[in-house]
C-alpha cells in the first residue's frame, strides 16, 4: 500500500518535518512511503479557460491547457492509495499554492465529471479517461500555523478532497506551532495521523473519518454560511442546507434526509453538479453567438481605460 506525503512549507521547515514524521509512522505500519516538497515543482495557476470541463462533457478526454509539472504531480497521487497534505496556514486558511492545487484539481479531477466523460466515451467514442481518476483513495490534511489565526484551514483543506471524492481520514490543524518539532504531544498526534492513514489505505472500502468531531454530521465541517434572518445554514464544505439549532448547549446541524443526495461529496450530488455545468456551458456557448453578447462586448471594448502592462511587456519609452 502506497502513501505519498506532500509538504507545501519551506525546505526542512515545520511542514516538511511533520510530513516526514507522519510518513515514518505510516511506514512502520507497513506502508511504502514517498515525499514531495511541492515548492520545488513548477505548478502554474489555473487560468479559468474551462477547457477541462468542456472537454470532459464533450467526450474529448481530460485536458488542461497549462504546460508545467502538474500532470506528473497528479500522477504521483493517482498511483498512491493514500495521500497526506501538510500545508502552512496563511491568512487563516490554506496557502496560495494549496489554492492553486484546488483549482488545478477542480472540474478536471471531479469524480462525477470523469464518470460522465467515461460513459460518453464508451457510448459515442472519444478520448478515454485515465481509470485512476475513478478510483477510491484516502487523504489526510495537516495545517500548521504560527498563531491562532486558523478558522478557515480545515474548510479549505477538505475542498481538495471534494473534487475527486477521496475519503478524508484526518483533518487536523496546529495553531501556535512555529516550533512544533519540539512539542512531543503534537508530534505524537502527527504520527497518529500517519498511522490512521496507513490503516485506512490498507482497507479503503471500509475507511472511516477518524478526526475530531465537526458540526456537520455528514462531512464534519465547522464552517457554515449563515442566514442573518433565521437559523437557516448551509454547510460550506458539502453544501447541505438545514438549520443550526442549539441542543444540550451545543450547536446541532439538522437537515432533511433528501439533502444528502445533493451533497457535493456524494456521487449523486456530483451528477447534479455535472449536469448543471453541462447545461450552463452549453448556454454560455449559445449566448456568445447572440447579438446582445456581441453588442455588450463591443461597448466594453470601446471604454477608454488605459491598461497598465507588466514591466516586461511595456514598450521602451525614451
Ligand atoms: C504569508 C503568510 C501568512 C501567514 N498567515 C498565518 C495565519 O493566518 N495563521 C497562522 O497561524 N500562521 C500564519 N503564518 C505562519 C505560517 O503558517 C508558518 O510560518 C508556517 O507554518 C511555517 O512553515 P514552514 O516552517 O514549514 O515553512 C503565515 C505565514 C506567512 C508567510
Amino acid at each position: 500500500m502506497k502513501i505519498v506525503g506532500v509538504s507545501l512549507g519551506t525546505r526542512n521547515g515545520s511542514n516538511d518535518s511533520m510530513c516526514k514524521e507522519a510518513l515514518i509512522a505510516a511506514q512502520e505500519m507497513g506502508a511504502e512511503v514517498s515525499f514531495i516538497h511541492l515548492l520545488d515543482w513548477d505548478i502554474k495557476d489555473c487560468t479559468g479557460c474551462v477547457a477541462c470541463s468542456r472537454s470532459l462533457v464533450m467526450g474529448k478526454g481530460n485536458v488542461c491547457t497549462r504546460k508545467d509539472e502538474f500532470d506528473d504531480f497528479r500522477s504521483q497521487l493517482l498511483d498512491a492509495d493514500g495521500v497526506l497534505v501538510v500545508d502552512p496556514i496563511f491568512e487563516k486558511g490554506a496557502s496560495g499554492l494549496f489554492h492553486t492545487l484546488m483549482d488545478r484539481f477542480g472540474p478536471r479531477a471531479d469524480r462525477g465529471m470523469n464518470v460522465v466523460a467515461t460513459k460518453i466515451c464508451e457510448e459515442h467514442g472519444g478520448k478515454p479517461i485515465d481509470p485512476r481518476l475513478l478510483k477510491d483513495k484516502v487523504i489526510s490534511f495537516i495545517g500548521i500555523g504560527g498563531s491562532d489565526w486558523a478558522t478557515a484551514i480545515e474548510y479549505d483543506h477538505t475542498m481538495l478532497a471534494i473534487s475527486p471524492a477521496w475519503k478524508v481520514i484526518d483533518n487536523e490543524k496546529f495553531a501556535w506551532s512555529k516550533n512544533i518539532i519540539m512539542e512531543d504531544e503534537k508530534v505524537e498526534r502527527v504520527r497518529e495521523i500517519g498511522r490512521n492513514l496507513a490503516k485506512a489505505a490498507a482497507d479503503i472500502e471500509h475507511a472511516e473519518y477518524m478526526g475530531k468531531p465537526g458540526v456537520c454530521p455528514h462531512c464534519h465541517c465547522k464552517n457554515f454560511y449563515l442566514d442573518p434572518e433565521s437559523t437557516h445554514a448551509t454547510c460550506m464544505t458539502c453544501g447541505i442546507e438545514g438549520d443550526l439549532v442549539i441542543e444540550d448547549g451545543k450547536f446541532k446541524f439538522v437537515f432533511p434526509e433528501e439533502q444528502l443526495s445533493h451533497a457535493h461529496d456524494t456521487l449523486s450530488g456530483k451528477f447534479i453538479h455535472a449536469d448543471d455545468i453541462k447545461e450552463n456551458e452549453g448556454k454560455a456557448i449559445e449566448n456568445r453567438k447572440s447579438q446582445k453578447f456581441k453588442d455588450s462586448q463591443a461597448r466594453i471594448a470601446s471604454f477608454n481605460i488605459p491598461e497598465i502592462l507588466p514591466p516586461a511587456k511595456r514598450e521602451c519609452v525614451k
